[in-house]
């Protein structure tokens, strides 16, 4: 393998994605993002901030989010992020994140915010509504626009506030000058659509809150073998894959499909009961996240470890973002100190 030959192609494009340290990956965070951006950090110059500070806009225990912002660290990590041809780190340890939020804030209007939907929806689960809840896309701006990002690959539910970036960063740069790069959100279609094992027709997800449905990157395998055994499928017994008729098998097969490079109907050939279909779905899930759980137990075993690379990380993207910073105090005319 000519690695040289990876690492020497010229990077044009840079892309920047964050995730919030809430909780632990699960398959669809890992087949749907994880495993692209660990793909595209060979062709592109890729920034991935574990963005603590959204973290906090609903209340968080003290002594849990460091440990839940070092473990989420090593998961993606772990999930093949490597720090050394990425850039990784956190995002409170970049602190022109909440100085550049305070100048989006400014830039944009209370009438946007009130039209996003996630926090719409964010806020309707809360007692307390916090004001970063409500400004949480200027610093999600700040994150993106620090780096002069062309390119951000995030979920459907996350294009609402790509969008808002780039009227930030267009009104800014219309205000004060030309500051801020307008990105793009890229939504993979190469990213696999999993569904909770047990509501087949809603995407896996935490907040289902049915545990049985969702297979965890760090379950045991005998977790594994026992949730996918038990997914719901349906009363027929043929296999096929057509997600509006049989969202169970097919959700079964976009899985076995995408832990082994092939399309859902590429893995429906030769199955023709659910058994069968299921056996080979839940060893072909656990051989894809063994080398993970292997990665991840090294890395949490050795935290220092992982500190001194994020501090890499954090000290790469604070020599860029202090840079970017530096351009929209200028601008926008701060009084130089
Ligand atoms: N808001 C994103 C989410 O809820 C997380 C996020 C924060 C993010 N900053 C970002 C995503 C910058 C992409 C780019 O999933």
């Amino acid at each position: 393998m000519e690695i040289s030959a990876v690492r020497w192609r010229p990077m044009t494009t840079r892309v920047l994605s964050g995730i919030q340290p809430s909780g632990d990956l699960h398959l669809g965070n890992y087949l749907g993002a994880i495993r692209n951006w660990a793909r595209i950090q060979h062709t592109a110059d890729a920034f991935h901030p574990v963005v603590d500070l959204h973290a906090v806009t609903v209340p968080q225990a003290p002594g849990e989010l460091g440990k839940a912002t070092l473990r989420m660290s090593q998961m993606l990590m772990a999930g093949g992020l490597d720090p050394e041809v990425c850039t990784i780190f956190v995002q409170s340890h970049v602190r022109e994140h909440t100085e550049c939020a305070w100048l989006l804030e400014c830039t944009v209007s209370f009438g946007e915010l009130s039209r996003m939907t996630q926090f719409k929806d964010k806020s309707n689960q809360q007692e307390f509504i916090s004001a970063g809840l409500f400004t949480y896309p200027a610093l999600q701006a700040a994150d993106i626009l620090l780096y002069d990002a062309d390119e951000v690959p995030v979920g459907d539910d996350q294009r609402q506030h790509i969008e808002l970036t780039r009227d930030i960063a267009d009104r800014f740069n219309s205000r004060y000058g030309p500051t801020f790069k307008p990105p793009e959100a890229v939504v993979p279609a190469a990213g696999a659509r999993v569904m909770d094992l047990q509501h087949p027709t809603h995407k896996m997800s935490k907040s289902l809150d049915s545990p049985r449905g969702t297979v965890d990157l760090l379950d045991d395998p005998a977790d594994i073998v026992r949730k996918i055994k038990a997914a719901v499928t349906d009363s027929e017994s043929e296999v096929r894959y057509d997600i509006k008729a049989k969202p169970g098998v097919s959700n079964l097969l976009s899985i076995l499909g995408a832990a082994t490079g092939r399309t859902p109907e590429e893995a429906a050939e030769g199955y023709s009961m659910y058994g069968p279909l299921k056996a080979d779905t839940a060893d072909a899930v656990v051989e894809l996240l063994r080398p993970i759980q292997a990665r991840f137990a090294e890395l949490e075993a050795d935290p220092a470890e992982t500190s001194r690379l994020l501090k890499i990380g954090a000290d790469k993207a604070r020599a860029i973002a202090a840079v970017t910073l530096e351009r929209a105090r200028t601008n926008i005319g701060l009084l130089t100190p």
